[in-house]
């Protein structure tokens, strides 16, 4: 069986003012009618790891989420008319290797060891098909005991992104696309670094979707961050169910520290390769992949208009050329500019350029420092 995860403990702060602390990006319309959990749980259905072109019934996920969000997430489920399998709520984040911990050690709780399909909630593919296609192939390498990452063809020295380095075809009897092994792994490099990886063609950027059997999950933590394995084996132990919720407990979850699936488990297993570890495969992922981190890649990602504008609500532009205007509270009008995103909200209005559309973060900064 494949059981997915959804990690929606992340607070999008390049997309304010629309993304906030209590209401982040996952919980938001950005790219359909449809919110980005919920499109991260639709399109999951009809996946069938056995037949990936037949459209099977519904899967529910695991979600791993703020407590602060469990009514947020509860009512995105409950408008879909669906439950998840599980709502584990954090009280604090530990960012994404605790939380993968603890749905895996949920997965497994019934004595099952399921494949764990691992999704960000708050990214956008375009092209489902092909993404559940390469889903069922990465399901096949996990059950022969794999690692799976899934790699993007990059496009600019980016260095909010993983980069994997592609090693040679890793074979494995019915898959329908290609499988490389996996010859290095890193987190965030600086942009020179980006640069030269860019420029080699050797490296792909990691999508931040993994797919792995939950012992092996557990076996990886355990090797690599024992202190994170048993910190979050004793909150789990501790936590209380309540409903379709799993509550953790603030102090034992607290205790445990905070580190991503990327530095804690993804780096040290790319350095062993050759040991005694187990393969970690890379699928290449040519699907319209974004991971609509800040407002200049939601542009990207929206339908332009003829003049490259992108006009939300009740926009109005004369003689303007490559906008991102959102306006659904009053007017907004543009004449005359160029390559400028203006975000308004009833309390807030952003105007940035897009070209620093990365130092929005620079906002929020600023309003935690005054609060
Ligand atoms: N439950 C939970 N708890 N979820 C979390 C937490 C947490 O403490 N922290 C982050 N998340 C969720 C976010 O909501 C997001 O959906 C996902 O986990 C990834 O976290 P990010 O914080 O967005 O990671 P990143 O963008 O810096 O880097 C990752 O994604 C890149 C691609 O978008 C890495 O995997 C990179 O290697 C990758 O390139
Ligand atoms: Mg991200």
């Amino acid at each position: 069986p494949l059981q997915p995860v959804i990690l929606s403990g992340g607070s999008g702060t390049r997309l304010w003012p629309l993304s906030r602390e209590a209401y982040p990006k996952q919980f938001l319309a950005l790219t359909s009618e449809h919110t980005m959990l919920q499109e991260t749980v639709r399109r999951l259905d009809g996946l069938d790891e056995e037949h990936p072109r037949q459209a099977v019934g519904q899967i529910d996920p695991i979600v791993v989420c703020n407590e602060a969000h469990r009514f947020l997430v509860a009512e995105q489920f409950r408008v879909m008319g669906r439950r998840p399998a599980e709502i584990i709520l954090e009280p604090k984040g530990r960012n994404t290797a605790p939380a993968l911990t603890l749905a895996a050690l949920s997965a497994i709780r019934g004595g099952s060891d399921p494949v764990l399909l691992v999704m960000p909630a708050d990214h956008t593919i375009r092209n489902e098909v092909g993404f559940r296609a390469a889903v069922a192939d990465a399901c096949v390498i996990a059950r022969d005991g794999a690692v799976v990452t899934f790699g993007i063809v990059p496009s600019k020295p980016e260095t909010g992104y993983g980069y994997i380095r592609q090693g040679r075809a890793y074979e494995v009897e019915g898959l329908s696309g290609s499988a490389y092994l996996l010859n290095g792994f890193v987190e965030k490099p600086d942009v020179e670094t980006a640069a030269d990886y860019l420029e080699s063609g050797q490296y792909l950027w990691n999508s931040g979707i993994f797919v792995l059997r939950a012992s092996l999950w557990m076996a990886l933590i355990e090797r690599f961050r024992p202190d994170i394995a048993q910190a979050v084996a004793n909150a789990f132990e501790a936590a209380t169910h309540d409903g379709d919720f799993l509550r953790l407990d603030a102090d034992h979850f607290g205790a445990c520290p905070g580190d991503s699936i990327d530095y804690a488990v993804m780096e040290p297993l790319a350095r062993d390769t050759g040991g005694a570890g187990p393969p970690a495969v890379v699928v290449p992922l040519d699907v319209g992949w974004s991971d609509v981190g800040a407002w200049s890649a939601l542009w990207e990602v929206r339908e332009q208009d003829a003049a490259g504008n992108v006009l939300d609500g009740d926009a109005f532009v004369h003689d303007a050329r490559n906008n991102l205007l959102i306006a659904h509270h009053r007017m907004i009008a543009a004449v005359g500019v160029e390559d400028l995103i203006v975000v308004e909200t009833p309390d807030a209005v952003l105007v940035v350029s897009k070209e620093h559309a990365q130092d929005v973060k620079a906002v929020t900064q600023f309003l935690q420092h005054e609060q």
